[in-house]
């Protein structure tokens, strides 16, 4: 199996993870209703985010990553997944300018990815330009709403020590909300997976048509 860490701990957390995907696919589909047009995973490194979301659409879907390793992995993922849609795989910077005209975009999803963005105001902002009107983003990280809790304590725990190691803070709530408005954007909310367990912050963005007159 192709991984994305040298390191053997990251393999087996990611590992560990495996069952989110097409939980947190399912979850986007279902809030989105994801059928059709194009979908974008940025930060997409193993590629599972936009495979599962292919599995059960019929969307287009553009992998994007910043390393060239992640987008080896993604392809590995996208090939061993035998699907149908239309695939490209984009080697690019969010936090510079993504190879995509304005409006582009019906969905875009970016789990995991955003702590490390070096100007996350400005890779939010490009997710907005990038997005169709009418287009929603969901950029965070978490393990989704559909994960059943005492899986989601324990996977949690096991991630919690492992970021901490790599000296990885996730932005809170407060914290996202001010990037998007520093972004100029309005028209957000930021969710959690679970409150009760308090794990998981997004943000999703939706892009309204607006008015005219
Ligand atoms: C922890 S992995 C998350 C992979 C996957 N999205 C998931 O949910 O499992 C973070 C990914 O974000 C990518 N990344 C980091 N900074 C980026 C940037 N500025 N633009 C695009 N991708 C970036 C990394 O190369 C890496 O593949």
């Amino acid at each position: 199996m192709l991984n994305i860490n040298d390191n053997e701990e990251e393999k087996s957390s990611y590992h560990s993870l495996l069952p989110i995907y097409p939980l947190l696919a399912q979850q986007c589909v279902d809030d989105y209703r994801l059928e059709n047009g194009i979908c974008i995973d940025i930060g997409t490194g193993n590629g599972y985010m936009g495979t599962e979301i292919a599995k059960i659409t019929h969307m287009s879907i553009f992998y994007v990553d910043i390393e060239p390793k992640g987008l080896e992995f993604a392809r590995h993922t996208v090939e061993e997944a035998n699907i149908d849609n239309e695939v490209s795989f984009v080697e690019a910077d969010v936090c510079r300018q993504l190879p995509f005209k304005d409006n582009f975009a019906d969905f875009i999803i970016s789990r995991g990815s955003l702590w490390f963005w070096e100007d996350r105001v400005k890779g939010i902002a490009e997710v907005y330009r990038v997005l169709k009107m009418g287009g929603k983003a969901l950029i965070g990280g978490g393990l989704g709403r559909y994960l059943p809790g005492s899986m989601r304590a324990r996977l949690m725990e096991g991630r919690k020590n492992m970021l901490e190691k790599k000296g990885v803070k996730k932005p809170s709530g407060k914290e996202l909300q001010d990037m998007a408005l520093q972004a100029g954007i309005l028209s957000f909310k930021i969710l959690r997976d679970s409150p009760e367990q308090k794990t998981g912050t997004w943000i999703e963005i939706h892009k309204y048509v607006e008015k005219v007159g």
